[in-house]
């Protein structure tokens, strides 16, 4: 069965101002979406309010998960239903390697789990979890020595992100939320994370990759395209909407739906 994250008619404030104002968008296991739009259109408030962020106060509209009210969860409850946004920690963590902290953190989803399932938790043992961490670090072409690094401390932008996408392969998520995931990054490690990201998506993964640039949309290629105009979704189309955004930049946008106010005036 496939899950589904739906956002109904979502507004979003931040400090009393309204940065969402109104956005619909439905994504489903097994489908690569884009949120494309210039900066400080609300993509990141979007998805910090669609995970919990505290800062970001939802005043109208639902977003469901398989069905369920989302906004009623706690963030951590949020990730044992299977919603992944990328890292939530301070910046750097001295003293707390990456291992520990991801074993850390697939144990907190599975107590969530085991308590909803009236089952007693099984935290993952030592063997389980550096078998998988092995066989995730594999998969994404990582090596080894990374996961004994010390939580960001030191990390190029590279590396924060490939940490990203290992933390997500470890948990596992249905849904996964990636903002921003291309900043920074040149060009091979911008390849490198999206071969990763590309061996994580399947029929049982949704993606919702948000970005300022159409270039990591070249190697992890969505089937559906949506612009973020101030805090609303301007367009939506397919693939070839964010090559008309490369090539025309955003106020081709603007002008897109000026027109049509202006033909809607007139007719
Ligand atoms: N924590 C915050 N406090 C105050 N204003 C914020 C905060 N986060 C975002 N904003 C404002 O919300 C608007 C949208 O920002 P953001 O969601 O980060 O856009 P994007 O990710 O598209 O660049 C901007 O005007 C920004 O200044
Ligand atoms: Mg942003």
């Amino acid at each position: 069965m496939p899950k589904t994250l739906e956002i109904r008619k979502l507004h979003v404030e931040i400090e009393g101002r309204e940065i969402i104002k109104g956005v619909d968008l439905t994504v489903s296991t097994g489908e690569i979406h884009a949120i494309m739009g210039p900066n400080g259109s609300g993509k990141s408030t979007l998805s910090y309010s669609i995970l919990g962020h505290p800062d970001y106060a939802v005043t109208q509209g639902e977003v469901l998960f398989d069905g369920e009210n989302v906004l009623d969860m706690k963030p951590d409850e949020r990730a044992a239903k299977g919603l992944f946004l990328a890292f939530q920690y301070p910046v750097e963590v001295p003293g707390v390697t990456l291992a520990s902290f991801l074993r850390t953190a697939v144990n907190s989803i599975r107590k969530k789990q085991a308590r909803w399932g009236g089952q007693p938790l099984k935290e993952i043992s030592a063997i389980e979890f550096y078998k998988r961490l092995e066989e995730k670090m594999n998969l994404l072409q990582m090596d080894p020595s990374f996961a004994q690094r010390y939580l960001n401390e030191g990390f190029s932008g590279g590396e924060k992100k490939r940490a990203e996408i290992l933390q997500m392969a470890m948990l596992g998520p249905s849904i996964a939320i990636l903002d921003e995931t291309d900043s920074g990054l040149d060009i091979d490690a911008l390849r490198i994370v999206s071969d990763g990201v590309n061996a994580l998506y399947g029929p049982d993964v949704g993606l919702l990759v948000i970005t300022h640039y159409q270039r990591i949309l070249r190697y992890v290629q969505p089937q559906f395209v949506h612009v973020l105009v101030d805090g609303r979704i301007a367009l939506s189309g397919g693939p070839e909407l964010a090559e008309q955004l490369e090539e025309h930049g955003y106020d081709w946008v603007k002008d897109q739906l000026g027109e049509s106010a202006v033909t809607r005036q007139n007719g």
